[in-house]
């Protein structure tokens, strides 16, 4: 295994782009959202950039509600089944690690665990999934419930979901299926370990019917940034997306997320911590700034309180867009998303702004940095340079002219200081994030 000395690089991948006016850009594709060719090429171009990521973000729902809204934003509406979508990729590309989002709270741990194996062998281990509890309600009435549970119980459920499915990748040690014709033994039968599992939310009794991941396990990605979401990533993340709006308060979070892995006998380099960055570049700090706000520019004002009101959890449509929004419609407290519920609140006291410039500034976590390549190189390692972060997870606005301005222009500068590599050093994903292979469990002892 190669010791990984550079950054991290992992790309959120949306059909035309992360931007809620992506869509209605003339240089991107209207059918991208369904398009495999379209992702095989994206996933190419990240591969050409060296990226260790190609990331699919997900939510198991269509909304129902505020259509006339959505109809303007249509983020998740009309998109590929990411797992199904990344099996079709590995065969497209060679490197790239391929991951997926897949819910804790919508998930059965054993058809999980199966299809995660499965995308692990197809990719020759480059599978990686980012386990979630899910933040919505219209995701839940899919699946039997009328709203999301709390938050806690979602976490306490996550936390078993993934013990189950770490030991089911263990039920078969790494040489178990020998196929030795001249014996006629396909499997080594000791080499089966059946999980027997009576949990408070799970039981099950079984092995997996399929061989040990190439990886061990497929790499663990979390992102939650409440107090038992950090927990939850101390304990069992391999990789942490953050998302931090400063470096001091990424810094914070880097400190406070690593400082808590030794209770559960962890060190801090089997986590890389990938801090959300979106970016506009420009051949001037003038250009990239004259298209950031033209994009904005774009976002349709229900859109814009649409997107303030789901991450606030309260409705807002009755407000003026010219005034803010007064203080007492600040829901006491939040059960989706608390990093942009408490981002949303502090714009509302901090900064004052009128509803209409909050729609047109709200970035749910992120602000988008514009600059010319060297200050965006400038910009990411400070962020390294500071300790607050192990890498990136790059939010490109638009697909695929983003990623390609950032891979033409901003890649080769980060190559030439040494902080992005220039060859792929190994051929699995845990390999080239510089994490380790974990042994059997039973093999271990
Ligand atoms: C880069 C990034 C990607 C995420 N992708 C998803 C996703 O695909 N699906 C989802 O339901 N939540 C996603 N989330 C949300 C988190 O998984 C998590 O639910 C949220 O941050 C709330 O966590 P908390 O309750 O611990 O604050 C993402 C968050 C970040 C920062």
């Amino acid at each position: 295994m190669t010791a990984q000395k550079h950054m991290a690089l992992a790309a959120l991948v949306q059909g035309t782009g992360a931007h809620p006016a992506s869509w209605l850009q003339t240089d991107t594709q209207d059918d991208a959202s369904t398009d495999i060719e379209h992702f095989r090429r994206l996933a190419q171009l990240a591969e050409r950039g060296r990226f260790d990521i190609f990331f699919i973000a997900d939510t198991p729902a269509a909304r129902t509600e505020n259509l006339h809204a959505w109809s303007r934003f249509p983020m998740f509406m009309n998109v590929l089944e990411p797992i199904t979508l990344l099996a079709a990729l590995a065969g497209a590309t060679k490197h790239i690690g391929l991951g997926a989002t897949a819910s804790t709270s919508f998930f059965e741990p054993y058809n999980l665990a199966r299809q995660f194996a499965s995308l692990d062998h197809i990719s020759h281990g480059r599978a990686a999934w980012n386990v979630v509890t899910s933040a919505n309600d219209y995701a839940a009435r899919n699946f039997g419930l009328d709203k999301l549970p709390p938050h806690d119980k979602r976490y306490d459920k996550a936390k078993e979901f993934v013990e189950v499915v770490e030991a089911l990748w263990d039920s078969w040690e790494d040489d178990a299926f020998v196929n030795d014709r001249e014996q006629g033994l396909a499997f080594l039968p000791e080499k089966q370990h059946p999980l027997d599992h009576d949990g408070v939310y799970f039981k099950l009794h079984g092995a997996l019917n399929i061989a040990r991941p190439p990886q061990g396990k497929p790499v663990i990605i979390q992102a939650g940034a409440s107090e038992t979401g950090k927990e939850f990533a101390a304990r069992t993340a391999e990789v942490v997306f953050a998302s931090d709006p400063t470096v001091e308060a990424g810094k914070r979070f880097y400190d406070d997320l690593k400082g808590r892995m030794a209770k559960y006998g962890r060190s801090p380099e089997e986590m890389k911590i990938l801090t959300g960055l979106s970016v506009v570049i420009g051949a001037t700090e003038a250009e990239a700034e004259d298209k950031y706000q033209t994009l904005q520019g774009m976002i349709h004002p229900d859109v814009g309180r649409m997107r303030l009101a789901t991450d606030l959890e309260t409705d807002l449509s009755d407000l003026p867009l010219d005034e803010p929004i007064p203080e007492h419609r600040i829901p006491q407290t939040s059960n989706h998303h608390r990093a942009y519920f408490d981002h949303i609140v502090r714009m509302i006291r901090e900064e004052k702004l009128t509803l209409r410039e909050m729609c047109m500034r709200y970035e749910r976590g992120n602000v988008t940095f514009r600059g010319t390549p060297v200050q965006v190189a400038d910009h990411m390692q400070a962020w390294l340079d500071a300790g607050a972060a192990d890498g990136f997870m790059m939010i490109f606005h638009t697909m695929p002219g983003g990623m390609r301005d950032f891979i033409d222009q901003v890649v080769p500068i980060l190559q030439q200081r040494g902080l992005m590599r220039t060859e792929y050093e190994g051929s699995t994903l845990r390999e080239n994030l510089g994490l380790k292979r974990p042994e059997n469990r039973y093999v271990a002892g």
